[in-house]
């Protein structure tokens, strides 16, 4: 106890005398700062006794990294009695340690020798991946006296890669493997198959790839837009895939920077690329080209009904076996549309003999007959959390990826669990403002929110909680044609997710982890991959107080210590604009443009946000019925000042879903107008309607209102693309309340792929002037 008590003690002492924090992503579980430095010179040994193949992997690895780091050929010798000093010995503990598991080191740092210790050569290599960092930070050859204990929070730490969508050569794939294995991380999930092009060889279905690996090109079209039918004309293809002999020097690549290969091949749907090469194993039979680009909802399915179907598949995973000894097989199983199932005759046969009662059931039986081959073969099934639909066996794991839901009820049925929520996991999102942003799928995603990710959710007992092995987040390459684009998405948002993975949840530390990005940013320069600086962005932020009915803006970033500079006058800032030192007032209608300058350069574009000042700021407004709590906004989202944008998710829009929106504001006192404006959007692929119209009414007290007037919509509920609309009520009056009704078209009109469920309407101001 006092022994604790004291080392406690001499943790707060040390770190509080020498109190800079190391820099190392993740950040390790515990650390000792002494005083002091160990120097890398021409003389330092890299001790290690080399006993098996995985030491001297380690070594080569150990060596070359370091070499990376200081430009010095350290030699690699034997440990002796006597020859620890100056130099860094490496050892696997005998015996082992039991805190440390398969994956935690201790490193010692001294004025004149480094103990880097391990059970494993896992341990070891994350012991080196501190190392490097350490020494990336520092510049000069030298480590911090430090004493680092550090193993990791959970065991599946995992980065996924759609290579279907765009293919990744398989150069970019090792170098994603060392981007994963740089942040302790230790599972690439590879996407080989989708609708849009089968990736892997299979030597005994030859056509996958010969037909499956190219489709039309049509690169220079949105991904969206790529639908309609292939004309003769467009003879140029678009494609790839790995060969056997590339996935097998990959595979053991990855294993020596301890990364486990989770090869994904989907089914039942998803699966057009293997349709179009083998198309006897539809419901239909019928020939359909590799489509192009998106293609919703996927109808196109493996026949359940069919045995050869299940031939195929297991000759496939034969193969998949024997290429990747990952102990977990990824058959996908996600949005299965199941509309041929049943009009299948021989699915539904399958069905009648099973008895199985529904198409979902079907699903549940496929997958149950596919994870009985894999376990027979010594694998385990992963799969999406569709899975789950229709009954799973508790021996499969689920991917949660539809929110941290369907995880929950899987690990409350006894199921292991990775978290892959749309929420914090899909990178395929904005990271930044989508204006100063390449084309995304959509979202937002920050830096700071993947940060704050919790894996586990809190309504878990403590041993439901066991089976969430981790988390992973996922890369769907729709609008990321390569891979220098991809680092954009995954750097440096794969730095926030290896530190909720890795590090203690309890040392989550927003503020140290932004300034320890300082560094990170500065290794990936020194690496020359292409990261996003998009947590230099300024966001602009209104600050409304009530009481005096006026705006301040406030400027912030997700950088550490940033300097921002911005104009109100529509110019463009740059490193001489105002700087921002504190929020301040604004009493008329303008454009803020910001950005963050460090050392004389600008970090991003500037940021343009405008800020309408209309007679309505910060009333308080009363709401009849409740806007949806999937788009949560801001308390005064109505009158803020803040038009709403395209990307429908942006925080300024108010949804209602089916129902119409019925905003009363008070004014607080009596006050005259002669307009009132409400702004929609429509997004008929979304769902998103605008309104039949609005009724704006007045009061006095609160009580009786009267009809203002009125504002019919005009354009068609069929009308595509992304639309703005504000519907006017033109009219002087005098009033201290206005009741705003905006009526929402009810259900999805004919015709649309929603018919008749409830439509959705988006607000995002009332503007009274
Ligand atoms: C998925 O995003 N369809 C798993
Ligand atoms: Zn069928």
């Amino acid at each position: 106890m006092i022994k604790k008590n004291l080392i406690a003690i001499l943790v707060l002492f040390s770190t509080g005398i020498f109190a800079q924090e190391i820099n190392v992503i993740p950040k390790p579980l515990e650390v000792i700062t002494n005083e002091g430095e160990f120097k890398i010179t021409d003389n330092t040994k890299l001790l290690i006794n080399i006993t098996n193949k995985e030491e001297k992997e380690f070594a080569e690895m150990a060596h070359e990294i370091l070499k990376n780091a200081t430009g010095i050929d350290t030699e690699v010798a034997s440990p002796e009695l006597n020859n620890f000093k100056d130099n860094i010995l490496v050892q696997i503990n005998n015996p082992k340690s039991s805190e440390l598991g398969n994956e935690g080191y201790t490193l010692n740092i001294k004025n004149d020798r480094v103990f880097l210790n391990a059970n494993t050569t896992a341990g070891l290599f994350y012991g080196v991946q501190t190392l490097w960092q350490l020494l990336t930070g520092s510049g000069n050859n030298t480590l911090p006296c430090t004493e680092i204990t550090d193993y990791p929070r959970f065991a599946w730490r995992g980065l996924h890669l759609d290579v279907s969508r765009h293919f990744m050569p398989a150069e970019f794939i090792y170098k994603y493997i060392d981007y994963i294995a740089m942040h302790k991380m230790n599972v690439f999930h590879w996407h080989l198959v989708d609708d849009q092009g089968w990736r892997i060889e299979i030597k005994k279905y030859p056509k996958l790839t010969e037909v499956g690996a190219l489709r039309t090109d049509r690169e220079h079209l949105d991904w969206q837009s790529r639908k309609e039918t292939i004309k003769e004309s467009e003879t140029k293809k678009y494609g790839g895939f790995y060969t056997q002999e590339e996935i097998k020097s990959i595979v053991e690549y990855a294993h020596k920077k301890h990364v486990t290969i989770l090869p994904e091949i989907e089914m039942p749907a998803h699966v057009m690329s293997a349709l179009a090469a083998y198309p006897e194993y539809s419901c239909t039979g019928e020939f359909q080209p590799v489509p192009p680009g998106g293609v919703w909802p996927i109808t196109h399915i493996f026949c359940a009904g069919n045995e050869a179907t299940f031939e195929f598949l297991e000759n496939i995973l034969t193969e998949v076996m024997e290429l990747f000894p990952s102990t977990y097989i990824h058959i996908g199983g996600d949005e299965a549309t199941k509309t041929e199932w049943k009009k299948c005759e021989k699915c539904q046969k399958r069905m009648k003999d099973e008895g199985l009662e529904d198409e979902h059931k079907l699903q549940a039986w496929f997958i149950k007959r596919i994870e009985k081959f894999l376990n027979n073969n010594g694998r385990q099934l992963i799969g999406w959390d569709e899975i789950l639909e229709g009954g799973l066996n508790p021996s499969a794991t689920i991917m949660s990826w539809r929110g941290s839901k369907p995880g929950v009820e899987a690990a409350q049925q006894g199921h292991d669990v990775v978290m892959s929520p749309v929420s914090h996991c899909y990178f395929d999102y904005y990271q930044g403002n989508p204006s100063l942003e390449p084309k995304a799928f959509g979202g937002s995603i920050t830096l700071k929110k993947v940060y704050h990710y919790e894996p586990v959710p809190e309504v878990l007992t403590e041993s439901e909680a066991k089976h969430i092995l981790g988390a992973q987040a996922n890369i769907w390459t729709e609008y990321i044609p390569n891979g220098e684009h991809v680092e954009y998405m995954i750097m440096p948002r794969m730095s926030a997710l290896s530190e909720v993975l890795w590090s203690p949840k309890e040392s989550k530390d927003w503020g140290g982890f932004s300034q320890r990005m300082d560094a990170q940013y500065r290794r990936f320069e020194k690496m020359g991959v292409n990261y996003a600086k998009s947590a230099f962005q300024v966001s602009a932020q209104p600050e409304l107080d009530p009481e005096t009915k006026t705006v301040k803006v406030s400027l912030s970033t997700e950088a550490w210590k940033p300097e921002i500079r911005y104009t109100t006058d529509s110019s463009t800032p740059g490193a001489n604009s105002t700087k921002y030192v504190s929020p301040f007032t604004i009493d008329k209608t303008i454009t803020v443009k910001a950005l963050v300058v460090k050392e004389g350069e600008a970090m991003s574009k500037p940021l343009a946000t405008d800020f309408l000042i209309h007679k309505a700021i910060a009333c308080s407004v009363s709401q009849k019925n409740e806007s949806s709590k999937y788009y949560p906004t801001p308390e005064y989202a109505l009158v803020d000042g803040i038009r709403g944008l395209v990307n429908h998710g942006d925080g300024n829009w108010k949804a209602f879903n089916g129902n119409d929106m019925v905003a009363t504001i008070d004014f607080g006192e009596v006050k005259s107008f002669s307009n009132v404006k409400v702004g929609f959007l429509q997004k008929a692929g979304a769902w998103i309607f605008y309104p039949t119209g609005i009724t704006v009414e007045v009061s006095t007290d609160g009580n009786k209102f009267k009809t203002l007037g009125k504002a019919k919509n005009k354009v068609n509920a069929m009308e595509p693309g992304n639309l703005l609309q504000d519907l006017k009520v033109k009219k002087k009056s005098k009033a201290r309340y206005i009741r705003v009704t905006a009526t929402n078209l009810g259900t999805c009109p004919k015709g649309h792929a929603g018919e008749g469920k409830p439509a959705w309407m988006f607000v995002d101001e009332i503007i009274v002037e």
